[in-house]
């Protein structure tokens, strides 16, 4: 990040929205929201929290009005000298919510058919890069009081033409199984829906199958703001509905 890109968010950090639960500013930050399920969630979020979205394009963020922070991943850089970056301008770290929503860069096929770039960047934004914020988040700043994560139906299915994204998204949900068990971690969301449409003016059939970003953002807002410690939804299509599969109110043991 170059030194205008810090002085910048220092700025922008010192001015806080008043977004307000009583006396306390609520703020978020959104990993891979300046597009698809992110950026519909950011918007969502808008309602009640201070919402700073991370990702490779500011366009739509700067659209929507979102404070943005550049955030790209890639295999040139380790994940931690990226998130380092990210945190690298900011004078006040705390989020209260975070959440996990970037790219799951997602490939058909069994993994001989992918290359094995495609594998390690599969396992890298699915795996490494949810683990790498939320660790980053509990030394920065202890706690992490609320996180929703991004996961994919395919966690829970056998697959046998995506075998590595199915994989990898059924490591991300044991990962956030076993957050749910550290009592630093509060409430968290693992939502894990069928296949997106990415473009909303697409209206061909075979787009129009799948399920609406819009739609899985408010049905995983709409489950959020109930009362739980741990929950697990899944969203799927035909017709297009959630499911709580797991709920849990106190501490998983
Ligand atoms: N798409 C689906 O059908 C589907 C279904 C179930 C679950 N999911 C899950 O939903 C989440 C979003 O998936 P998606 O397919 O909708 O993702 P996407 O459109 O490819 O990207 C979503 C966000 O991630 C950011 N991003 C992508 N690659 C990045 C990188 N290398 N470095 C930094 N940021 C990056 C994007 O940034 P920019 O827009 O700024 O480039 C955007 O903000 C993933 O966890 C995925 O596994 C997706």
């Amino acid at each position: 990040m170059f030194c205008a890109d810090i002085v910048f968010l220092k700025i922008c950090c010192s001015l806080r929205t008043d977004v307000t639960i009583g006396e306390k500013v609520m703020r978020a930050l959104v990993f891979g929201g300046t597009s698809s399920i992110g950026l519909e969630l950011a918007l969502l979020l808008r309602e009640k929290h201070d919402v700073w979205v991370a990702g490779r394009r500011g366009v739509k963020a700067a659209k929507h009005g979102l404070n943005f922070l550049p955030f790209y991943v890639d295999r040139e850089n380790s994940v931690d000298e990226s998130l380092n970056h990210l945190y690298a301008g900011m004078t006040d770290m705390h989020f209260d919510l975070i959440v996990c929503a970037t790219g799951g860069f997602y490939r058909g096929g069994t993994a001989d058919m992918l290359s094995a770039e495609e594998v390690s960047m599969t396992l890298l934004l699915g795996l490494e890069l949810p683990i790498a914020i939320t660790r980053h988040a509990l030394l920065l700043q202890g706690t992490i009081p609320e996180l929703i994560i991004v996961g994919s139906i395919s966690q829970y299915r056998r697959r046998d033409d995506e075998t590595v994204y199915s994989a990898t998204k059924a490591g991300l949900n044991m990962y956030a199984k076993c957050l749910a068990l550290d009592s630093r971690v509060g409430k968290m969301l693992m939502v894990a829906p069928a296949q997106m449409r990415k473009d909303l003016e697409d209206t061909s059939a075979k787009n129009l199958a799948k399920l609406d970003p819009r739609f899985v953002a408010a049905e995983t807002i709409q489950a959020f703001r109930e009362e739980f410690r741990y929950l697990a939804l899944c969203i799927y299509r035909n017709p297009p509905h959630a499911e709580v599969i797991e709920r849990s109110w106190a501490f998983l043991r």
